[in-house]
Order: C-alpha cells, then structure tokens, then sequence
C-alpha cells in the first residue's frame, strides 16, 4: 500500500470542505487570494457528493468539482480532493473510481455530516457508530482506486458521544485510510463551540498522518489547535471564509489582506459568469455577512447590501 507520508514532511494547510459554501466559485477565489499572499493552501476537498444506490456517472463529477476539467486544480493551481458521501461500498467504489478516470487526485470519504436527511439514509456521521461499516466503505474504496491516488477520511469525534474513538481509529488505520481529518465534535454537538482539539491528540498514535479541524479562526486559535491535538497539519472552515488571510496569518507570512485589497476578490466573485445570477447574489451576501466577523469594515457595506437585489448596485458600491 502506497504510504502517503512524503505529503505530510512539513505541516499542511487545508481548505475545508463545506457545502453551500466553499462551492467552486468560493474555493476559486479563496484559493487564489492564499496563493496570491504567497501561502497557497496544499489541496481543498470538494463539498460532499452523496452517493445511493447508482455509481455516479460523469456529468455529475463535472458539476461539483468542474476543476476536474483543469487536471483536478483551481486557476490558481490548488490541487481539489473529490469528497463522496454514502453507506454502499459497491457504488461508493464505483464511483470513486470514476472521479479517478476524471483526473481526482485524491477521494476523501465523509463521516462527519450531521444532516438529518444524510444521517435517516445511513450516511455521514451516524456511521461513526458503526466502525465496522465504516471499514468495509474505506478498505471497498481503497481497494478498487490505484494505490499512487490516496483515499483518505474526515469523520467527527462520534455520533452522540466519544466512546467509540478507539474503534473509529482502529476501523479508518486497518482499512489503509491514507489519513484522517478530524472535526474536533460528535454531531450531536454541531458546531457549537468549543472544539475539543485535545481528543484528537489519542489518534496520532495510530501512524496515519491526522488532519485538526474545528473552530479555528485566529492564529492564536491554531497554535493552540496543534499543541492540544498534537499534530501540526490544519483544516480551515469558516474561519478561512470569514478571514480569507488566516492562512497567511498562520503560517506568519509577510503579506495579510487589507479590506482595500479584498474588495477586488469580491467584485471578481460577483463578476463570475454564471447563468444564475439570483443564486450568485445570495451567496455573495452570505460571505458579506461572514466576512463581518472578519473585518470591521464590512459591516457597513453588509447593511446597504442586504437590500440590494441588483448586482450593478452591489458593485457599484463596492
Ligand atoms: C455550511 C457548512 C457545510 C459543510 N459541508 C461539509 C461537507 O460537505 N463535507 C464535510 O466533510 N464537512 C462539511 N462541513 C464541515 C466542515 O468541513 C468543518 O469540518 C467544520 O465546519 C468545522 O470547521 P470550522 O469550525 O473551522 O468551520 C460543513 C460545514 C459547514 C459550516
């Protein structure tokens, strides 16, 4: 089995996966402003894929994770891992495979989603309960994937609580998961702080390089993120889309993003050529109202926006 340390020499940076959020137009401009501080991100993971009782045929890859039309890389070249989602390892298999032949270059396996409609269908984080389910999906789609490509897990520290993390850990090591992300939660906590970034730390004994997530939104939050979990490889959710520099602000780089210089970033999200240009309205004010939490400045412009139907508007003002 290909060992996928060599990727992990110095600590990564991750851009987490997270749908209705980092869509593509998200991880493109998130991407590119880390790249363009000088600090890219090592790869994101694309929203979840959910897969049921079909493998997932092409078009559907091309819709969620359209770098797969530019050799599985962002414009600004930031490699995107494809994430699937479901209970049947036969399709998940299947499926994986297929985003293989598209160019993915990496497939995460999602354990941690705590949505309702997942979890009644046996999906996402309600098989944290079943650690042996959860080794039959990873060792099905390890086996059936080339082992140069790496077939990694993101999972939760449990369902409702944390007694079955030996057994997770034991289920992702043994199924020859090339690493593992862990959001520092059960799903029955949400995500409502705090993290419990220490519980994480028990997993680093399995030898797999392990991923910390959770409730990182400051530099300071992710010193603290390493040292209690014990690894020095991060995945930045909410906080990357809040404060598109926190990367840079992590790794210490020279370079931070000023306001000034984030409204380019946003003019070109709200400049993307999309046909449904309604739907990019409404995501560009949900990252005006998040970016409040990052930048003082935002709040004024986030309340003449909220009002604002029309997209000429919003960039006039901008
Ligand atoms: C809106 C939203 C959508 C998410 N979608 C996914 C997803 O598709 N796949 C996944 O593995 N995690 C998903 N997550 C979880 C995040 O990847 C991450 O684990 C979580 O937000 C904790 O990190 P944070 O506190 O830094 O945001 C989602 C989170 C949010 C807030």
């Amino acid at each position: 089995m290909t060992d996928f340390h060599h990727l992990f020499t110095r600590p990564v940076r991750l851009l987490a996966p997270m749908e209705g959020l980092t869509d593509p137009l998200m991880r493109q401009v998130l991407t590119q402003i880390a790249h363009d501080l000088g600090t890219p991100y090592d790869w994101s993971v694309s929203e979840f894929i959910r897969v049921t009782h079909y493998p997932l045929p092409a078009h559907v890859f091309y819709k969620y994770v359209p770098e797969l039309h530019t050799d599985g890389k962002t414009a600004s070249g930031t490699p995107i891992h494809v994430q699937l989602l479901g209970n049947n390892p036969e399709t998940m298999s299947q499926s994986a495979v297929t985003a293989v032949e598209l160019g993915a270059r990496a497939i995460d396996l999602n354990f941690g989603c705590p949505a309702k409609t997942v979890n009644n269908h046996k999906g996402g984080s309600v098989l944290l309960d079943e650690p042996d389910t959860l080794y039959t999906i990873i060792s099905a789609v390890r086996k059936a994937v080339p082992s140069d490509v790496p077939v990694s897990a993101k999972i939760r520290l449990g369902y409702t609580d944390m007694g079955k993390m030996t057994q997770i850990g034991q289920a992702v090591k043994s199924a020859h998961a090339s690493w593992l992300t862990i959001h520092a939660r059960t799903k029955t906590q949400g995500y409502k702080p705090p993290a419990y970034w220490d519980k994480i730390a028990p997993f680093t004994t399995l030898g797999l390089p392990i991923i910390a997530n959770g409730e990182i939104w400051t530099a300071k939050d992710a010193t603290c993120c390493a040292n209690q979990a014990s690894t020095p490889h991060l995945m930045l959710g909410r906080g990357a889309v809040t404060r598109p520099d926190l990367i840079a602000l992590i790794n210490n780089a020279d370079k931070t993003l000023t306001w000034q210089q984030l409204i380019a970033y946003q003019l070109a999200f709200l400049n993307d050529d999309t046909d449904n240009q309604k739907g990019l309205i409404g995501r560009y004010k949900q990252w005006l109202g998040m970016l409040t939490k990052g930048y003082t400045e935002a709040e004024d412009l986030w309340q003449m926006v909220k009002k604002l139907k029309l997209k000429d508007e919003i960039i006039a003002l901008l």
